[in-house]
């Protein structure tokens, strides 16, 4: 099975930026436990990050046929991108959504994503955590759809 992990803008400051929010790992740190979680469990990931939406919404559309699963933490674009919802509705492969920080508790307009109801669920607010337990319900969500 092969995951692809999709980054949103802002991200690759992470370990700098608001780390009282966000945390003081590193997008590097994170996406390294994510590839020994992976190992674990028997899965391929392969992550990008990008600042624009355009290449967001390009390597949306690049993983169908590739990829049989998507984590994303789509970052302030989760907010305002109706273009990265509809790549996500075209290529219609399982993705979850992942939050470092948790967006329901933050600023109002955090409050509302438009990538959560193209999405199988969101988990949000906990750190590194986000995203290994996206990880893990990406992939067990995705086994029970091939068992069936
Ligand atoms: C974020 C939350 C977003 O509201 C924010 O714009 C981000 C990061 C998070 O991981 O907590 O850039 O997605």
């Amino acid at each position: 099975m092969k995951i692809l992990v999709i980054h949103g803008p802002n991200l690759n400051l992470l370990g700098t930026r608001e780390p009282e929010i966000y945390g003081t790992l590193s997008l590097d740190q994170i996406n390294s436990s994510l590839k020994q979680l992976a190992v674990d469990l028997g899965c391929e990931i392969s992550s990008i990050q990008s600042n624009s939406e355009g290449a967001l919404v390009d390597a949306i559309q690049s993983a169908r046929g590739v990829y049989q699963g998507i984590l994303i933490n789509p970052a302030a674009y989760t907010h305002t991108s109706v273009a990265i919802r509809d790549a996500l509705a075209a290529v219609d492969l399982p993705t979850v959504e992942v939050h470092l920080s948790n967006i329901h508790k933050r600023e109002e307009f955090r409050h509302h994503s438009f990538v959560a109801p193209v999405a199988v669920g969101q988990i949000s607010g906990f750190g590194l955590n986000s995203y290994l337990l996206g990880l893990r319900a990406l992939v067990d969500f995705v086994s029970d759809m091939n068992k069936s």
